[in-house]
């Protein structure tokens, strides 16, 4: 199954409820929460979450992007928000938080940036609703696929499935036409996708297309 994750990151912040309209065929909505600290970029924070889980009917996909997730994460589990997702990279421990998220209702994920072993993931994956391998280094949009975290994503995949655990998997950095099907090929099932969506007219096509991608 190909789950397709509008990054909203690549869309209009003033124009964001017309924004929000145009990829209502999508599987969910992808919410970058970015400090200025974790990544050099800064985005917004829960009063927009709450706002954005007002205006659509689409799951919520949180991805902070932010230092000391144990203190923020548990926040953003509020209705409409399907998964919080925190950098493992920030966090003093992972497993307080995911166990505090799905305690909350929220399903957990914990993500990993293109330079962190999997590791301590592998440890604790039936933590995890969903792990995140980064596809770019976090901070913005329109970067190029790291193909080369591939391996990452079939481990992942593998123990999963020698574990009987249901694991989603999410790529997110640089996905596109042409590169949806190599994460596909290695585990992905969740792909988020900023400028492949927003950077074009119609942004619904460009869901069909990607969805298509997905299933060749
Ligand atoms: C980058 C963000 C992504 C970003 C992806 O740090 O986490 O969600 O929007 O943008 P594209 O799809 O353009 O690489
Ligand atoms: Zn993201």
């Amino acid at each position: 199954m190909v789950r397709i994750h509008p990054s909203i990151l690549s869309a209009d912040f003033v124009n964001l409820e017309r924004d929000l309209e145009k990829i209502a065929t999508a599987d969910g909505v992808h919410v970058d929460i970015m400090d200025a600290h974790f990544v050099p970029n800064l985005t917004f924070g829960l009063p927009m979450v709450q706002r954005i889980a007002e205006v659509t009917r689409l799951p919520l996909d949180v991805h902070l992007m932010i230092d000391d997730p144990d203190t923020w994460a548990h926040q953003y589990a509020i209705d409409g928000v399907d998964s919080v997702t925190f950098h493992a990279e920030a966090t003093r421990d992972a497993v307080a938080i995911a166990r505090e998220l799905r305690a909350r209702g929220t399903r957990s994920a914990i993500a990993v940036k293109p330079g962190t072993h999997i590791d301590r993931v592998l440890e604790h994956l039936p933590e995890f609703d969903m792990v995140l391998v980064m596809t770019v280094e976090p901070g913005f949009g329109g970067q190029a696929f790291m193909a080369d975290m591939m391996p990452k994503l079939r481990q992942l995949r593998d123990r999963a499935d020698e574990l009987g655990i249901e694991l989603a998997l999410q790529v997110d950095g640089g996905i596109t036409d042409d590169t949806l099907p190599i994460a596909a090929a290695a585990g992905a099932d969740v792909f988020v996708a900023g400028s492949a969506v927003y950077g074009h007219a119609d942004p619904a096509a460009r869901i069909d297309a990607l969805r298509e991608a997905g299933m060749l």
